[in-house]
């Protein structure tokens, strides 16, 4: 299969190109980055023959099976959507976009298309997430009644992207940080609907003193949120609270998500407890899987087109998460609880 990278950073190199270049029946012919330097030097390091500024053109000259769309996600939805047009398949970066508009128009172009999408969430890969699912799908939990997600950085704004330009990212650590983690626990209660949000976001590196600076430029190019809270009401009764930090102090370090069900608590890290009367069970398994998770959700995007399968990020789980992120910026703005979907 034909594939190639929209975007050559630090994710379209080191997740997406050299993710590629480990699986035998994937051909990455181009590569392309508005900053052609840039492309070029990953083509050289990765042998690829065909090296692009322009994505069209790069759409236009090769008959591409795979896509990665790995530029900033004001970027996303036009290259998605443009790929699909040339009959490619897509796996986007998270976040899918900056709107869920813009996400229900790039599902609607692959529905269109009759083509398979994914997402770079590189947490479905992991064990522990899957292990959990299938033990609250199994009914081990419960009705899983509140969802807990904390995420973030500790102390830590990433500079090497674009994550603080509003303009080029739509939103800040929620849309480029917590997505992965609100993603996950979405997932693993079975991707309820969502139907309200009430949210609150902070820019507190304003206010620190000497704050660190790990971006190009000042403390004034800072444009996004570096705190994001909200609680999401689900159409099933449940509720979901999400607290996103990139400046989380290292002594207030907490599990990324708890999940509440009748019959017991379940987090991950992988915990997972159920009562019975007044006592408490440990049925945490022991998992000693681990690997590239990264690889683990590219390979299935791949393995997803070859046997004509649904991707393991369904179209609903993207556009339920965009639309609870969404809401919690919506919120914010206007101070009020907003209406989903
Ligand atoms: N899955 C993950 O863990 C993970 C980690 C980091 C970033 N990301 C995501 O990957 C995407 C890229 O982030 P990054 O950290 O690699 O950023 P980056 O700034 O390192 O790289 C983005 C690249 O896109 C190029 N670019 C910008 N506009 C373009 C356009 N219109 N056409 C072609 N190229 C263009 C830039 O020149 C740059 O080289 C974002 O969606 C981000 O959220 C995901």
């Amino acid at each position: 299969m034909k594939a190639a990278v929209i975007g050559c950073g630090a994710q379209g190199r080191g997740g997406h190109v050299a993710n590629y270049h480990k699986i035998d029946d994937v051909d990455l012919v181009a590569v392309c980055d508005v900053n052609l330097e840039q492309a070029q030097t990953v083509a050289t390091e990765f042998g690829i023959p065909y090296v692009y500024s322009d994505y069209r053109e790069l759409l236009d000259k090769h008959n591409l099976d795979l896509v990665s769309v790995c530029t900033p996600h004001a970027f996303h939805r036009e290259q998605t959507v443009d790929a699909f047009e040339v009959g490619a398949n897509v796996i986007c970066e998270k976040a899918l976009a900056v709107s869920s508009a813009e996400a229900a128009e790039m599902i609607a172009a692959c529905k269109r298309h009759n083509k398979k999408m994914s997402m770079g969430l590189q947490n479905r890969g992991s064990a522990e997430g899957r292990v959990l699912k299938q033990f609250i799908d199994e009914g081990g939990l419960g009705k899983i009644y509140y969802t807990r997600v904390v995420s973030g950085h500790v102390m830590n704004i990433p500079g090497y992207s674009v994550f603080h330009k509003k303009g080029l990212s739509g939103g800040g650590v929620l849309y480029s940080t917590a997505v992965h983690t609100l993603d996950l626990a979405n997932w693993i209660i079975g991707d309820p609907t969502p139907v309200a949000a009430i949210g609150t976001i902070y820019q507190k590196v304003h206010h620190m003193k000497n704050p660190l600076i790990s971006w190009k430029g000042t403390l004034e190019d800072f444009e996004t949120e570096d705190f994001a809270a909200g609680y999401i009401r689900f159409e099933n009764d449940s509720g979901l609270s999400i607290e996103s930090n990139w400046l989380t102090h290292p002594w207030k370090i907490r599990p990324q998500i708890e999940i509440l069900g009748d019959y017991g608590v379940a987090e991950i890290p992988l915990k997972i407890f159920v009562d019975q009367g007044n006592q408490v069970f440990d049925r945490t398994p022991k998992i000693t899987e681990s690997g590239n998770h990264f690889f683990a959700v590219l390979k299935d995007f791949v393995d997803a087109v070859r046997e004509d399968r649904t991707p393991i990020v369904r179209f609903s789980q993207m556009l339920h998460v965009q639309q609870m992120m969404e809401g919690i910026y919506q919120s914010a703005e206007i101070g009020q609880e907003v209406q989903i979907g």
